[in-house]
């Protein structure tokens, strides 16, 4: 079963049974953190108790009972018990912390490894969408929150309920004196009032607050990846000016956040009613109705509820935080279901031969408004190489990314005769290779980065498809540690020649039955480029490749040749044709390119090539 939840359970109570199974997800720990903390808190209300009875015992002893020796005897049997107890609680106490974190780390390690699978199986219309700064915002900042809820937030929560709790089983069931109890439930009910005034305040704030972070944490995304481009126009001013205003919107709400969490009173409750039990509880011991030592209890035991007091507009805090960020992970990993690469389908294939068909296809993407390709119908045979040219924005990038099913169309694709969407996504993109357009290399090294798609290749073949890419030279002689070096984020410590090659070679060992190669010779130089299109040449045999390209030299050996413009299939056939024939196919050269003169054709002419 997969990990990620599916769209479906996008409800109040889906969202729910997603973070109570994630939290919970350890009961018998959780039981552990529980008792430990029970335990923890018993012996802390312990104390006072054991010192309003020694009080009474063993030094007011109202009926003189004990000798002076015997007083001292049992005072210091107390304080050996108290040393004991106290001792054992630090150690409870601390195995409990530990138990606590662990139980948070191991909530939020697999809330993360979630997040990060649904993101990797998200299909790229949802990554137009969403900003890589929020992402990651959420990966970090949101999910420590949700971890904060466990550590600390249960630790201080389960504090408050469990002092509460046993407060009141030492107050009735051992000093008998449920009288006291009386005494401070107006408090309480001020208390319990309090804290959901403070809960309905913060948990707002907490989503604000959140949300901000994330728009931080994007702005420093547009900054890093566009360093560069500030730089080059001395525009750090404006977009330092522009960080800040998020920034300071950030501490506004942090502000409101303070406040709100500085204005809470329980602490206060909580003198008022120390000072009143001390007021009733003598009038108590002078009608004789309760001990000294009781009196001091109860009012030690009331001390040590001000920690959790105290405490508790934290817990409130962190839980609220926790809360919000466990919303916003969730939404997003329901925004756009994910797709199941492994999915077995009806038409899977042994072996590709290549034989490609687009019946009528028609695109626009997720976000735009026009049709990006209209009734696109092409046919290509096997080992065949098709040329796609255009104007820029005409769409043929588009056209190869449906090829991989990268997004949704409208028609039919076919490789064999098999609709691509009978295919799994997985059999399907291994049996592509494509070297898109802005060819992105992982920051690793460059041995990685060529068998990125084939892990288990040797050195030996690594090289191999280097040599056939032209990129082993410059590998062994240019770059500092050969395969070893790293090629810096994106692959930005290489020019743009230089990752086309590395790209070339990545695709080259993977073997592909179909090639793309989106203008994958533009940034060369024209001996380089000369190589590329022998190794493309060589590579392209016997397999169906695409060429988005506008050099002549690749153009020109494509077995056909289609013109994509105003988003639809202008023109096709060989290039020998075409430019006698296809203004729009003539008008890509420009006036760089003696061109031959312009052919009168009737529109019946027969297209050459395997195309229709
Ligand atoms: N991810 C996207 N989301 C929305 N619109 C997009 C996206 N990618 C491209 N477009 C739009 O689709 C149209 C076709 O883009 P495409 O990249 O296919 O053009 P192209 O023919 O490859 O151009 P070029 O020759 O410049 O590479 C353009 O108008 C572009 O603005
Ligand atoms: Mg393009």
């Amino acid at each position: 079963m997969s990990l990620v939840p599916d769209s479906s359970q996008e409800t109040p109570a889906g969202f729910w049974r997603w973070l109570l199974g994630h939290l919970t997800a350890n009961p018998l720990v959780i039981g552990m953190v529980v008792l430990g903390t029970g335990l923890t808190i018993f012996i802390r209300a312990a104390i006072p108790i054991l010192l309003g009875q020694a009080l009474d015992i063993a030094i007011i002893d109202l009926n003189n009972i004990y000798t002076n020796e015997e007083q001292i005897n049992i005072l210091q049997n107390f304080v050996t018990t108290i040393l004991v107890i106290a001792i054992a609680q630090f150690i409870i106490s601390l195995a409990t912390t530990i138990t606590n974190e662990w139980l948070s780390w191991s909530a939020q390690r697999r809330i993360r490894e979630e997040f990060f699978n649904s993101m990797q199986n998200k299909p790229l219309k949802f990554h137009d969408s969403v900003r890589t700064g929020e992402l990651m915002a959420l990966a970090t900042n949101d999910l420590g929150q949700v971890g904060g809820m466990i550590s600390p937030g249960f630790n201080m929560m389960s504090d408050v309920f469990i002092s509460i709790i046993i407060s009141l089983f030492l107050v009735i069931g051992v000093m008998n004196a449920p009288q006291l109890i009386l005494l401070a439930t107006p408090f309480f009910l001020v208390y319990v009032w309090a804290v959901f005034a403070y809960n309905k305040k913060m948990a707002p704030i907490s989503y604000t607050f959140m949300r901000k972070w994330g728009a931080i944490a994007t702005a420093v995304q547009d900054n890093i990846i566009g360093a560069e481009v500030v730089r080059a126009f001395a525009e750090e001013t404006y977009e330092r000016n522009k960080f800040m205003k998020y920034v300071l919107d950030f501490r506004e709400t942090w502000y409101t956040r303070q406040i709100i969490q500085a204005r809470y009173f329980p602490t206060l409750v909580l003198f008022a009613a120390i000072g009143f039990s001390v007021f009733i509880g003598s009038l108590f011991v002078a009608n004789n109705e309760s001990t000294i030592g009781n009196i001091v209890a109860f009012n030690g035991l009331l001390f040590t509820l001000l920690g959790p007091t105290y405490v508790i507009s934290f817990a409130v805090t962190i839980f609220n935080g926790g809360l919000a960020g466990a919303r916003r992970i969730f939404s997003m990993e329901m925004r756009e279901a994910g797709e199941d690469i492994g999915e077995v389908k009806n038409g899977q294939l042994k072996t590709i031969q290549g034989n490609i068909a687009f019946e009528n296809v028609s695109f626009k993407y997720p976000t735009s408004k026009k049709w990006i390709l209209e009734n696109i119908s092409l046919h290509i045979a096997p080992g065949q190489t098709i040329a796609i040219v255009g104007p820029t924005g005409s769409g043929k990038s588009s056209l190869t990314k449906l090829l991989l099913r990268l997004y949704d169309y409208e028609g039919r694709i076919t490789i064999d005769g098999i609709d691509i969407k009978e295919m799994s996504l997985e059999f399907l993109r291994k049996s592509i290779g494509r070297i898109e357009q802005d060819i992105y290399l992982f920051p690793r090294s460059v041995k990685e980065n060529i068998a990125f798609g084939a892990r288990n290749a040797s050195q030996g073949e690594i090289e191999k498809a280097a040599q056939m890419a032209q990129a082993h030279n410059f590998i062994v002689n240019d770059l500092p540690k050969g395969y070893e070096t790293n090629v810096g984020e994106g692959g930005s410590q290489l020019s743009g020649g230089q990752r086309q090659r590395i790209a070339l070679a990545r695709t080259f060992l993977t073997n592909p039955r179909i090639l793309i190669l989106d203008d994958s010779t533009s940034s060369v130089d024209s001996k380089t480029e000369e190589e590329i299109v022998k190794a493309i040449n060589a590579v392209s045999q016997g397999r169906t490749t695409f060429v988005i390209t506008h050099r002549l030299s690749t153009i020109r050996s494509a077995d056909c040749v289609i013109v994509i413009k105003g988003s639809k299939i202008v023109a096709r056939g060989h290039h020998s044709r075409l430019i006698h024939t296809s203004p729009d196919y003539r008008r890509i050269f420009g006036k760089n390119v003696d061109l031959p003169p312009l052919q009168e054709i009737s529109s019946s002419t027969p297209a050459l090539g395997g195309l229709k």
